[in-house]
């Protein structure tokens, strides 16, 4: 709602404006008074839009605040594992990626000392893979089932704490994993309970440690769906900068792009909200400044500090707004083509996919391009749109992504078709609330675009 304050500032042409917001109509600019109508294309006194456009106050008619997982932040908080754990229960899953790298960094055995010393007994499954698959999950509930665990600590990447909660899901549910997907070729059946699920991140990506989603690939029909529970929600995450040091150079870059994306497109969202608006500018502000430094030296804990709190940050904004077609399209790129970080096929199809809709948002772009620190104050709403693709294009150079297209990750032009069916039959509703109205056909072309960059 427009505060007194604000009101008092409007013209009174503005007043009508604002009059006539009942829903999300009106951003206020309450440095200089600009108005700006978000639906259409009427701006009014962008210059002065610009120069504030990152205090505006934007407010939809209806939205939700709901955020149940305790969010524990700082270097060295991986400390207060086993007495969060012992809230919890007598004997904790962990569920860590394959690849080891827990267990040579040390983080492994850490993590389980601080839960014996509270008198918390662990079980490890180490079996997830890059892009988990659905019978991994289940493989990891038996195991849970087995050994009667009251909790599972998801510890590493998206692709371990995302399977720890879907095996926290399915230790409580009866049938398979897939039964409870609720799109694409999944089951659609209702979980009811889940253990406790504990996250703690060890790359600044996901932002799984901070919303109720898990994203799972079916090996058989290649289909890589998020799923949405409220019992997916952590009841609490550790997010320890320092566990971040050790990321490789191309996986600080991917996850960092990866949270780039989140914090964007629930920017863009048709369904955008107050505090993601806040948060995603902020996660974009901080990883354009400190993503390429942490890429340059892995070992800058302010740079990963910054960068751990900017994805949980996005992760947040996951959570209140969400991500758009992007996210939707990237999916089917990584469920046909397993050996293509999520990260590297949303840069690839990153500027293509805003350049398409730029037109629908211009706005929320010129925003963008100011927290990407551009000089938007003397531009056009075009140029000013057009500058935060060309920041994002220069961002990417920065972390090794420069050109980086489709055909490079091996994407063949005749799946493009199937490619944009999945993503609609999988995650269409990410598409719905994409500004641009976008359909199959649209998808298609921004897949054929973002083929060559
Ligand atoms: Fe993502």
């Amino acid at each position: 709602m427009t505060s007194p304050e604000q009101w008092q500032g409007a013209t009174s042409s503005n007043r009508k404006l604002l009059e006539g917001s009942d829903d999300f109509l009106v951003c206020y600019n309450r440095i200089k008074g600009g108005i700006m109508n978000l639906r259409g294309t009427r701006t009014e006194n962008f210059r002065d839009f610009s120069e504030g456009c990152i205090f505006e106050t934007l407010l939809p008619a209806r939205f939700r605040f709901y955020l149940p997982t305790r969010i524990e932040f700082g270097v060295g908080i991986l400390e207060r594992v086993g007495e969060e754990a012992a809230k919890l229960g007598r004997r904790a899953l962990i569920v860590i990626s394959k690849g080891g790298s827990m267990r040579r960094a040390g983080i492994l055995e850490k993590v389980q000392n601080f839960l014996y010393e509270n008198g918390v007994e662990s079980v490890v499954f180490d079996k997830v893979q890059p892009n988990p698959i659905a019978p991994t999950v289940d493989e990891g509930a038996q195991l849970a089932r087995e050994k009667r665990c009251d909790l599972v600590i998801g510890l590493g990447g998206g692709s371990p704490i995302d399977t720890a909660k879907c095996i926290a899901l399915m230790a409580k549910s009866p049938g398979k994993f897939w039964d409870y997907v609720q799109s694409g070729s999944g089951g659609r059946r209702t979980p009811q309970e889940a253990l406790p699920i504990i996250a703690i991140p060890t790359t600044a990506g996901t932002g799984t440690e901070a919303d109720p989603f898990a994203v799972i690939t079916n090996p058989d029909t290649k289909e890589k769906i998020g799923i949405g529970f409220e019992l997916l929600f952590p009841k609490v995450s550790l997010v320890d900068p320092q566990l971040m040091l050790t990321v490789p150079k191309d996986q600080t870059a991917y996850t960092g792009m990866d949270a780039f994306y989140h914090a964007l497109e629930s920017y863009l969202n048709l369904n955008h909200q107050p505090t993601s608006d806040l948060l995603a500018l902020q996660a974009i502000r901080l990883i354009t400044e400190y993503l390429p430094r942490a890429y340059e030296n892995g070992q800058d804990l302010e740079a990963r500090t910054k960068l751990a709190w900017a994805s949980t940050a996005a992760g947040i904004c996951e959570t209140l707004a969400g991500c758009i077609g992007l996210h939707a399209m990237e999916h089917p790129i990584s469920g046909h083509y397993p050996e293509v970080p999520h990260g590297a096929g949303l840069a690839a199809l990153g500027p293509s996919f805003c350049e398409y809709i730029l037109p629908y948002t211009q706005e929320r772009l010129a925003c963008v391009a100011k927290a990407m620190g551009e000089k938007i104050e003397s531009l056009t709403l075009k140029e000013a749109s057009k500058a935060a693709i060309s920041a994002i294009r220069r961002l990417q150079a920065r972390v090794g992504l420069a050109e980086l297209n489709l055909r490079m990750l091996g994407v063949e032009p005749n799946m493009i078709p199937r490619l944009a069916k999945d993503a609609i039959a999988t995650m269409g509703s990410l598409v719905a609330v994409t500004p641009g109205n976008l359909g199959e056909a649209d998808l298609i072309k921004i897949y054929h675009q973002a083929l060559t960059g």
